[in-house]
């Protein structure tokens, strides 16, 4: 009976730790700011790149890693909206001027985006892992990523690459919803929340991007072929990069990812 229950109890408790969603305030607040959940790792925490075009999935990925595998999900454009919650008088010049890139599909500025990782870089040191997603996305932004890792030590283990034909990329977009309290990423077909506009995490409102308007969509496109796509090459040289075609359920790609990591150890 007592086996029973300290059985039960165990479960429980693995079950809060893997499914807990980490705040992410060091990362989204930058400066002195602590999460609320302390860094924790299924066995060895890894350290992954995510990359792909915009809106094939990469969030909803780092999401379900996050929650099996303990790492954290480390997303620039996260950061980059977060930002948008200060008043106008509290946003530099220069994330002023991010923003407006953000809201046309462009791709922000290298020395923002590297400023703004470099302020962060004890969560690329923390025990728990990480999972960048959005970051780099840009030969400039690798090679600076390589030095930060190198000044701090660090290996990276694997940079996933999700492929998926553009139609059904553009159809993801479409329907996606965000949660605006603790940004978890919605599809109104393919992933609904419980209850319509509210976030079963958080019960935070449900909100469409900005940059997910058509016009916006067709430059974020653009952007990701010309600047992003030859990461591929970049860490393919490297030894890095593992291809994970994007079709398919969440779960799916989900098990995909996990087999592919598993096989190389990860
Ligand atoms: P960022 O926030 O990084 O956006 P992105 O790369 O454009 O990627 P998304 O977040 O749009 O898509 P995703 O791949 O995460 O897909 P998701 O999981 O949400 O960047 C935004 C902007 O910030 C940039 O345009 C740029 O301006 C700036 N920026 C950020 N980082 C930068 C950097 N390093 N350098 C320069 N500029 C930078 O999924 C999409 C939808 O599909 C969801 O609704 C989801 O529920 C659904 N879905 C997911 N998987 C499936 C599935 N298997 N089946 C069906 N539906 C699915």
């Amino acid at each position: 009976m007592r086996r029973r229950l300290a059985d039960s109890i165990t479960a429980r408790l693995i079950k809060a730790m893997t499914t807990a969603q980490n705040d992410r305030a060091a990362w989204l607040k930058g400066g002195d700011a602590q999460c609320s959940i302390p860094a924790c790792s299924t066995g060895t925490p890894r350290r992954l790149v995510l990359l792909g075009a915009p809106g094939v999935g990469k969030g909803t990925q780092a999401e379900l890693i996050h929650e099996r595998m303990g790492a954290c999900q480390l997303s620039t454009g996260d950061v980059f909206r977060a930002a948008k919650s200060l008043c106008e008088g509290e946003r530099s010049p220069a994330i002023a001027a991010a923003l407006e890139c953000m809201r046309r599909g462009e791709l922000v500025p290298d020395n923002t985006v590297l400023q703004m990782v470099r302020e962060r870089s004890k969560c690329v040191r923390c025990q728990g892992g990480f999972l960048l997603d959005g970051f780099p996305r840009t030969v400039a932004q690798a090679e600076a990523l390589d030095r930060i890792f190198a000044e701090n030590d660090i290996q990276l283990d694997a940079v996933l690459s999700y492929d998926l034909p553009i139609e059904k990329i553009v159809a993801r977009l479409g329907g996606r919803r965000t949660c605006d309290k603790c940004k978890a990423v919605y599809h109104i077909e393919t992933r609904p929340s419980q209850t319509p506009g509210v976030c079963d995490h958080c019960g935070g409102n449900l909100i469409q991007r900005e940059d997910d308007r058509p016009e916006a969509v067709r430059v974020r496109m653009e952007a990701y072929e010309r600047s992003t796509a030859p990461l591929a090459d970049y860490y393919r040289r490297r030894g890095l990069l593992i291809s994970v075609p994007a079709e398919g359920s969440p779960e799916e790609i989900f098990e995909r990812t996990a087999r592919s990591l598993e096989q190389r150890g990860i």
